[in-house]
């Protein structure tokens, strides 16, 4: 459930007819409603709360708007950051250092140095080479880190393949029989606190059976590493639930998750630790955009928009689907292909689709844009940095402002050698 809905024949965000944001801040720009993050932030903890020790860090490269973390610090949630440029916007949002955890395959020196010094609650380890690295750093500065080591279980998640990270064959985390002797190690490790396992499969699951068939695995590891004397109190399972992006699909309730996850761990033991990012996220947002035109084709007509694959990447990059919706739609329907104006064939967003009619000068949003759009935006073709609005009620604000070619430009320098 989001809140944009139809009122009077007009598409709104809560209270705030669309119409209204693109006459003021112009388009394309990304509007999220407040009422749809807190609210797919509480049903998603709320769901958890079968569980006995949870802590929900939020995958904060799903959307690492400020005001957006403000409202999850405020529900009570922590982040899961990849990059210090993450670390430093959750702390501004004023997440505690404890209920940070720290993910991602390439972690600097500076990052971890950092990260220490703030005193964050996990590091998600990779490798052995990057928690010998960090155990230096530790005991140079005379800290402690709390580690998990991350696992490859070397399942399929069944989702796209550029967004999968559980298989042997991807990058992410140690090799599945490797990682009793390399948790070990690391435990030996004056500087680390070894404290348990991570593990994340993959992104957009629409089914919770890979997801089972992982954790599962992992709690078998939990048993070996106990009997090798080690301790394991914290469990970090991740991310990876899917939302429908389209209407009509199907997708598992948060409560499914919960309970598949609550059989599974019934006798771990453990701290639960969550990373989830697109479900709370992903419906929060649309990406509100004007037609610039509608152009004769050889087959269906080109709707071509005013958003472009930099400023929603995802259908260019997975053949992504997000639905498409008029804002004044006037009940009569289409069929056309919706395309950006950038100067490649990727700036596709759907073939063939059938649509509200539109022409000229009609607004129109892609739906579910909350997660993994804006921050994948980029300046391609000298556009503008697309903004992005929050709504809240009948009130809105800008949260992001739109960067100008002009301003980006500014940033150029000429070297000396070239006058
Ligand atoms: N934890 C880790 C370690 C991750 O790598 C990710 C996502 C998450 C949590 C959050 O996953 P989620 O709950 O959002 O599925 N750009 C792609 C998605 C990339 C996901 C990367 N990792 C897309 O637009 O579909």
């Amino acid at each position: 459930m989001d809140h944009f809905d139809y009122s009077d024949g007009v598409l709104h965000a809560e209270a705030v007819a669309l119409p209204r944001l693109a006459e003021a801040v112009g388009t394309p720009v990304y509007v999220y409603a407040r009422a749809t993050l807190t609210r797919h932030a509480r049903v998603f903890r709320d769901a958890l709360a079968v569980l006995p020790s949870v802590q929900i860090a939020f995958a904060v490269k799903s959307n690492p708007n400020l005001a957006v973390l403000k409202v999850l610090a405020a529900e009570g949630y922590g982040a899961d950051v990849v990059s210090v440029g993450e670390l430093e916007r959750a702390l501004a949002a004023g997440m505690p250092p404890e209920r940070i955890v720290f993910s991602g395959v390439g972690k600097t020196q500076a990052e971890l140095t950092r990260a220490l010094e703030v005193g964050i609650g996990q590091f998600n380890l990779e490798s052995a080479e990057e928690g010998l690295e960090l155990a230096e750093i530790a005991r140079a500065l005379g800290r402690t880190a709390s580690c998990a080591l991350r696992v490859n279980p070397d399942v399929d998640a069944g989702t796209h393949g550029k967004i999968s990270t559980g298989k042997a064959e991807n990058k992410f985390g140690v090799p599945f029989d490797r990682a009793a002797d390399i948790y070990a190690r690391l435990a030996g490790e004056p500087g680390l606190a070894m404290r348990g396992l991570a593990l994340h499969i993959g992104s957009q699951l629409a089914r919770l059976d890979p997801l089972e068939a992982a954790f599962t695995k992992v709690g078998g590891l939990v048993r070996a590493i106990r009997a090798a004397g080690h301790a394991v109190t914290h469990m970090d399972l991740g991310g990876g639930v899917g939302v429908p992006y389209k209407a009509g699909e199907v997708f598992p309730q948060p409560a499914d998750y919960a309970a598949m996850v609550a059989r599974v761990t019934a006798d771990w033991g453990v701290t639960l630790m969550f990373e989830p990012g697109r479900v709370i996220t992903g419906n929060t947002g649309v990406l509100l955009t004007r037609v610039i035109r509608v152009k004769d084709g050889a087959g269906h007509p080109w709707v071509v928009v005013d958003a472009a694959m930099n400023d929603l990447a995802r259908p260019a990059m997975y053949d992504a689907w997000h639905d498409f919706a008029a804002v004044t739609p006037d009940g009569t329907r289409m069929t056309a292909n919706i395309v950006g104006p950038i100067c490649e064939s990727s700036d596709t967003f759907a073939m063939a689709r059938d649509i509200d009619t539109v022409a000229r000068g009609d607004l129109a949003v892609f739906r579910t844009a909350g997660a993994y759009g804006a921050t994948m935006a980029s300046t391609y073709n000298s556009r503008a940095m697309v903004p992005e609005v929050m709504v809240d009620g009948d009130r809105w604000a800008v949260v992001a402002d739109r960067i100008a070619p002009a301003t980006i430009l500014a940033a150029e320098r000429v070297p000396d050698f070239l006058v």
